[in-house]
């Protein structure tokens, strides 16, 4: 037993000293392929029992004659151990070659492709991560794509909005200019309505800008629904009654919100406007306030007869228009067709930017007759 324990500790003498030395060996090929590392590893095992053998036979525990056997078994299986390194190594260097010539392929348009052959563990998990990367990057770009569609769309037919008054404006200031006008008092009126209607597209187009730029610094303060939605209404009331629509805004619960009463307030104009443009004569634009759980919820009901429902998730999209009133145009698109609001079709994505911008929400939904806008905000405390 004694003996047994004196064998290990001369083979942990020799074996240590050549783990010492192969160490730094070991360490310098960090950074080198993993192939050499794996080779490095054998050779260092191969020494270790080679020299631990040694150790021992100096110390006569082993005979010259079994110190020669011991030596030669150890180099056969030096052999054996250093081929298997070799081969391993050459398996680890082949996957992370191919993973590497996969993973050129991450973001292009076929997605990433990963390698055909078996891959180890650690290989395998990275070229799961570059597949869930690629998808990723993938779905940003066409995010992307759908964005800057949606801009290039939107300065067309922007383009075209603005094209159509400033014609009408230019021909009415020449025949001006001309003196051959007959009443002239009428082209003036004219003209002056125009570009009420283009300072008001301007004003959208800013108000957007900034909303989708984060830009739209609030100013918040405690005010009540029935005072927004009296507001509301008084400032809808001459464009009513022209149309001959009846306003209703009896249902207003009596709950405080903490908002920019000045957004929130053009933001209920323009659903009130586009309601009272949609619904006809005799037609009924009905606004609510109330309160639901801790959101207060602004509605404003019209009796247009509903929304075609294929419509419905397009309405708050920048720049849609409903019906034959827009179909996507180009700029040189000279068909003037006449918008019954006149408005640029900015007026809903203004709506949803502002409920967002107070961390609610806009949406609308077709009821009885008609279809119903809602802004929903964060309620405020109790105590008005
Ligand atoms: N209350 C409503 N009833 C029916 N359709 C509406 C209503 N409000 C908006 N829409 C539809 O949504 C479109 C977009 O509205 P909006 O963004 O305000 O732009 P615009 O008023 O300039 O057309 C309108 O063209 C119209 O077709
Ligand atoms: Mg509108």
């Amino acid at each position: 037993m004694n003996d047994l324990l004196l064998i290990a500790v001369y083979a942990a003498f020799g074996a240590g000293a050549a783990g010492l030395l192969g160490w730094p060996a070991v360490r310098a090929l960090r950074r080198r392929s993993v192939a050499l590392s794996l080779f490095a590893v054998a050779v260092v095992t191969v020494l270790a029992m080679a020299s631990g053998t040694t150790a021992v036979a100096q110390a006569m525990f082993l005979s010259e004659h079994d110190l020669g056997v011991v030596m030669t078994v150890l180099a056969i299986g030096a052999v054996v151990s250093l081929l298997a390194a070799a081969v391993l190594g050459r398996h680890a260097v082949s996957g992370s070659r191919a993973l590497t010539l996969a993973a050129r392929t991450v973001g292009s348009d076929g997605g990433f492709t990963a390698p055909a052959q078996p891959l180890s563990a650690e290989l395998a998990q990275l070229s799961a991560e570059l597949s869930a990367t690629s998808a990723r990057l993938a779905e940003s770009r066409k995010r992307e794509q759908t964005l800057e569609a949606s801009r290039r769309e939107l300065i067309a037919w922007i383009s075209h909005d603005l094209r159509t008054p400033l014609a009408g404006l230019r021909a009415m200031a020449e025949a001006l200019e001309d003196g051959i006008v007959e009443e002239p008092n009428r082209y003036y009126g004219q003209i002056g309505a125009e570009v009420e209607r283009l300072t008001g597209m301007v004003d959208d187009l800013f108000e957007l800008s900034r909303l989708q730029a984060g830009a739209l610094h609030l100013t918040p303060a405690r005010v009540s629904c029935y005072d927004l939605v009296g507001d509301a209404l008084a400032g809808a009331d001459p464009l009513a009654r022209e149309r001959g629509v009846r306003l209703l805004g009896g249902q207003v619960d009596l709950v405080p919100i903490e908002v920019d009463s000045r957004e929130v307030s053009r933001a209920l104009g323009n659903l009130l406007v586009n309601a009272i443009r949609s619904t006809p004569a005799d037609g009924v634009v009905a606004v609510t306030a109330s309160r639901q759980a801790d959101e207060v919820v602004l509605a404003v009901t019209d009796s247009c007869g509903g929304i075609p429902e294929a419509d419905l998730p397009r309405v708050f999209e920048t720049g849609w228009r409903g019906g034959s009133a827009r179909t996507p145009r180009t700029v040189g698109d000279a068909d003037g067709g006449e918008h019954s609001g006149g408005g640029a079709g900015l007026g809903l994505a203004i709506v949803r930017g502002i409920a967002e911008a107070h961390a609610g929400s806009a949406a609308v939904r077709n009821v009885d007759g008609g279809c119903c806008f809602e802004i929903r905000l964060p309620a405020a405390g109790l105590a008005v």
